[in-house]
């Protein structure tokens, strides 16, 4: 509820924009890609990042089965692919989808060469909260697109890097950047 009273408006929406990235499950026939804004960094050492995943994605039948899932982060050029992925469920939406799966270094799951990033995650561990599931994972190994991120710090000129601010509404970074000191 907003302080207005409006009950349809969603709290968590408050704390967008958001990244959005796809999230890479599954392997062979069975590979999946999902839309998923709700991911986060939990610590450095170990390298710890948490994804939340809601029972009713089929992503989240294929991470509990095969302990792995790949973080790809797309470019506003693959916002149709995206939106592919978060709205259309199970492994048979990747034939309308535009990306090509290479092989991961480190786990089973492929990951998405178009992507400027992709991280590697096995999953450490897992709880349920609410009505999402939300997955450890521990990275295992992450490669990345050198032009986009140089020395390994994302560069909003060199790359179209994407963020989802309403329902079907996404927005760019500006080209300008504040230093803060
Ligand atoms: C931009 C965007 C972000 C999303 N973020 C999440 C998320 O963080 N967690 C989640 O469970 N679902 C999220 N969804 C919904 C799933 O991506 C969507 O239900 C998708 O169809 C699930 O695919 P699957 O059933 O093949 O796993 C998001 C959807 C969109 C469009």
């Amino acid at each position: 509820m907003d302080k207005d009273g409006d009950e349809k408006m969603s709290w968590y929406r408050l704390l967008y924009p958001m990244r959005t990235y796809l999230i890479v499950s599954g392997a062979g026939e069975e590979t999946d890609v999902m839309a998923a804004d709700w991911v986060t960094v939990l610590s450095m050492k170990p390298s710890l990042v948490g994804v939340a995943v809601s029972p009713k994605r089929y992503t989240h039948k294929l991470i509990k089965k095969y302990g792995e899932f790949v973080i790809a982060v797309p470019e506003m050029s693959m916002l149709r692919d995206v939106w592919i992925a978060g709205t259309e469920s199970g492994p048979s939406k990747l034939e309308r989808m535009n990306i090509s799966l290479e092989k991961s270094e480190k786990i089973k799951v492929p990951q998405i060469k178009e992507c400027l990033a992709n991280l590697e995650c096995k999953v450490v561990d897992s709880a349920q909260y609410g009505d999402h599931t939300f997955f450890v994972g521990e990275v295992v190994n992450a490669v990345y697109d050198k032009n986009a991120y140089p020395r390994g710090i994302p560069d909003v000129k060199n790359a179209d890097f994407m963020a989802h601010s309403g329902w079907t509404k996404f927005v760019r970074f500006r080209e300008e950047e504040i230093e803060a000191e």
